[in-house]
């Protein structure tokens, strides 16, 4: 199926490097993205939003040491009716490092990026993604409510629900409102990146790209309500609540989150043969079982 809108092609990034230092043990030898939430490895459901979205190429940025693993697991994307490319990051600066990697891959298209280790879910997420999709114009950050917005991007707004400022970290924070780990660009990004001097930890600060885009009147904030489940799985906590959530809510309904190859075949990119073919090739698990299933429906 060709899209007519084929010539601005927004482009997917998926930051999966890192070091993982705080799920040690599990991360010393294998990439957090890689390990489990429940069924499917945890990149599938970054994957996935991205794909939701209507993204078809995606970068995926990992680690010398486990781009390998990423391969053997993700191969080219053709598989999934979507392509993927691969790229390295040397040492981890921050997420918005990512831009000066993947600045060839995007070749000055807009992008959008998801950290590898963040699992959205909600029954309106896939129209929010699809909308967000298509403003070309903005750029587009999601606020949501957390308990401890200490650990996150705070949105700080007005009295007038006005974004005033996004603070990193904050010790006190002005909202309860985080900014999750899923960013909608424009072709921008890659020269904002560019002008990023590394913070006091080290990192070239999503935040600040933020920021500028506040500053030039250009960023969209859309608050996520309390129908969508956000998950950042980087503490031991975090990850068990995630693969309960996943669990809790597939084995409820039959259905399940964050699948490639079910949102694939939705969206007509592979046919029933291709997913046949998936299926049977994982048919000795239940995940293989789900997609030979799906044809009945
Ligand atoms: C990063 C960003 C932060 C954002 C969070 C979402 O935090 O710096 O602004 O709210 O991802 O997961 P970090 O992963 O560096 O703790």
């Amino acid at each position: 199926m060709k899209d007519k809108k084929d010539h601005i092609n927004r482009k997917g990034i998926i930051l999966a490097g890192g070091t993982g230092s705080r799920l040690a043990p599990l991360t010393i030898s294998v990439s957090k993205q890689l390990i489990p939430i429940y069924d499917k490895p945890m990149i599938y459901y970054p994957i996935s939003t991205l794909m939701m979205a209507g993204i078809r190429e995606i970068l995926i940025i990992c680690s010398e040491y486990d781009l390998e693993s990423f391969k053997k697991l993700l191969n080219d994307g053709k598989q999934w009716g979507i392509k993927f490319e691969y790229a390295v990051q040397k040492k981890p600066e921050g997420i918005a490092q990512a831009f000066l990697i993947a600045e060839e891959f995007l070749n000055g298209n807009p992008c959008a990026l998801i950290l590898g280790d963040n699992l959205l879910y909600g029954s309106d997420l896939i129209n929010q993604l699809i909308m967000v999709n298509k403003n070309l114009s903005n750029a587009t950050i999601f606020g949501y409510q957390v308990k401890d917005p200490e650990r996150y991007g705070v949105i700080n707004f007005n009295e007038n629900k006005h974004v005033l400022s996004i603070q990193e970290k904050p010790s006190n924070p002005e909202s309860h409102y985080a900014v999750t780990g899923l960013y909608f660009y424009t072709n921008k990004v890659v020269d904002y990146a560019k002008t990023l001097k590394l913070s006091s930890r080290g990192e070239f600060e999503i935040t600040d790209i933020n920021n500028l885009y506040l500053k030039e009147n250009n960023l969209n904030v859309q608050i996520l309500g309390r129908g969508i489940a956000w998950f950042d799985t980087g503490t031991f906590d975090s990850l068990q609540e995630a693969n309960i959530f996943i669990k809790t809510i597939e084995n409820r309904q039959g259905l399940k989150v964050g699948s490639p190859e079910e949102i694939s075949w939705r969206f007509g990119w592979i046919d029933d043969k291709q997913l046949l073919h998936l299926g049977n090739k994982l048919k000795k698990s239940s995940y293989g079982e789900y997609l030979i299933e799906l044809l009945k429906e």
